[in-house]
């Protein structure tokens, strides 16, 4: 996976930043080229004579004496990857602010190549407010963080801040170049519909869009065309083209458009809408209305009777148990169900983490622990990418 890959290496200034030439070396040994930008406060853990020994080439030091004119931009364009070990709450935050001051934060503004951290620090910095946000911002930009991990800490502390082991970065770094869905089209629904009762509401449902984007940035990691068609306000996952829409008749309308190889229908879409929506906004002197509800469109069910060879992943939020889940996933024909008991704590609706089931077509079922959103859309996304033999 790495062998032959240009990675660029960056070594920010901590402690830390001894282990750096270790990972310098495994990485060498798993066949890549690699190359190295220090910061300043780097180069007081650490000289750059050793990096430059072990991998045959000066590291950049410095925007200004450098002999090439743009030594950043240069370094960016040829990385494949980027790792920063040790990555400093000072680097953090430069990356989540654009703040390109030094070599590294130059290197970093300028690559268009996947970004790996390695974060260390001590524990109080890690849990800073100001880390926790920058460290959110630069998650939403796509950049990858490995750690950091509980262990011994500079000056004999003990905590959370512990950087990755290089074989742990090493690891990482081979997950994050593989691409198994190059290639292919991904279509991803996502968020909760609304259909209007007059001018200014709705009937809708609880869904945030957090799953649907999360798988949609899982996709695209993985080298993906990305088709995301959301009511979600969140930010656009990197790397995928966002169609913002808000009523099941619209987003019906986007994924007639897109013609993909895998379809994931993560939205909460309303099974009715009001026959009639009101032309002006509904009075409370005129008394309680009377609601008329029709069927609305069937997303999932337009695409799967189109015929093509598309790999179809249904969701279903349920409050019942995995039974009605498995008939679901008979009925309506997917390639696979993720099933989520929205009753359960940490799972389903508006948060961060999720507690699904995986539910192939023939009933079979195999349960996942409570995850992160984003973890088990990495998972999703591993299977499919397997079952299509990528
Ligand atoms: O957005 P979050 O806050 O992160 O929450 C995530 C989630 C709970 C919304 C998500 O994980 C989820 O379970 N989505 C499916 C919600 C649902 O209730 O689906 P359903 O059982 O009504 O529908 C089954 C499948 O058919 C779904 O894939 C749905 O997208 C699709 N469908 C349903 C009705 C319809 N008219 N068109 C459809 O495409």
């Amino acid at each position: 996976m790495l062998s032959g890959r240009r990675v660029v290496l960056g070594v920010s200034g901590g402690v830390a930043a001894y282990k750096s030439a270790y990972l310098a070396r495994r990485l060498l040994e798993a066949g890549a080229e690699v190359r190295v930008v220090m910061t300043p406060a780097a180069q007081r853990f650490i000289g750059a004579q050793t990096f430059a020994s072990l991998t045959g080439s000066h590291p950049l030091t410095d925007l200004f004496e450098d002999p090439s004119v743009s030594p950043h931009t240069e370094l960016a364009r040829w990385a494949e990857l980027v790792i920063v070990a040790p990555a400093t709450a000072a680097t953090i935050a430069r990356l989540a602010h654009g703040i390109a001051d030094n070599a590294l934060a130059a290197t970093l503004l300028a690559t268009r190549a996947p970004v790996v951290l390695a974060p260390a620090m001590h524990t109080e910095m890690w849990e800073h407010p100001a880390t926790r946000r920058n460290i959110s911002l630069i998650e939403a930009d796509g950049h990858r963080i490995i750690g950091p991990f509980s262990g011994e800490l500079a000056g004999g502390d003990v905590g959370i801040g512990r950087v990755a082991e290089p074989e742990e970065i090493v690891e990482f770094a081979k997950t994050v170049l593989h691409r198994p869905l190059e290639g292919l089209t991904v279509l991803v629904t996502a968020g909760g519909t609304r259909e209007a009762l007059d001018p200014v509401r709705y009937l809708g449902n609880r869904s945030s869009g957090k799953m649907g984007h999360a798988i949609a940035a899982a996709a695209a990691q993985r080298g993906a065309h990305v088709e995301l068609v959301t009511t979600s306000s969140l930010p656009a996952p990197p790397g995928a083209n966002v169609h913002r829409v808000e009523s099941a008749q619209e987003m019906l309308e986007a994924v007639e458009k897109i013609h993909p190889d895998i379809a994931v229908f993560a939205a909460a879409v309303a099974d009715f809408r009001p026959a009639q929506a009101a032309q002006d906004k509904l009075s409370r002197s005129d008394g309680p209305p009377t609601l008329v509800l029709e069927p609305t469109p069937d997303i999932l069910a337009s695409v799967v009777a189109r015929g093509d060879d598309i790999f179809v992943v249904g969701f279903a939020a349920e409050t019942g148990g995995v039974e009605r889940a498995i008939e679901k996933a008979k009925r309506k024909g997917v390639d696979l169900m993720v099933y989520n008991d929205v009753t359960a704590p940490g799972s389903g609706f508006g948060t961060d983490t999720n507690q699904v089931t995986l539910i192939e077509p023939d009933g079979t079922v195999d349960r996942w622990p409570q995850l992160s959103k984003a973890e088990v859309a990495s998972r999703l996304m591993e299977i499919v990418a397997n079952r299509l033999g990528r």
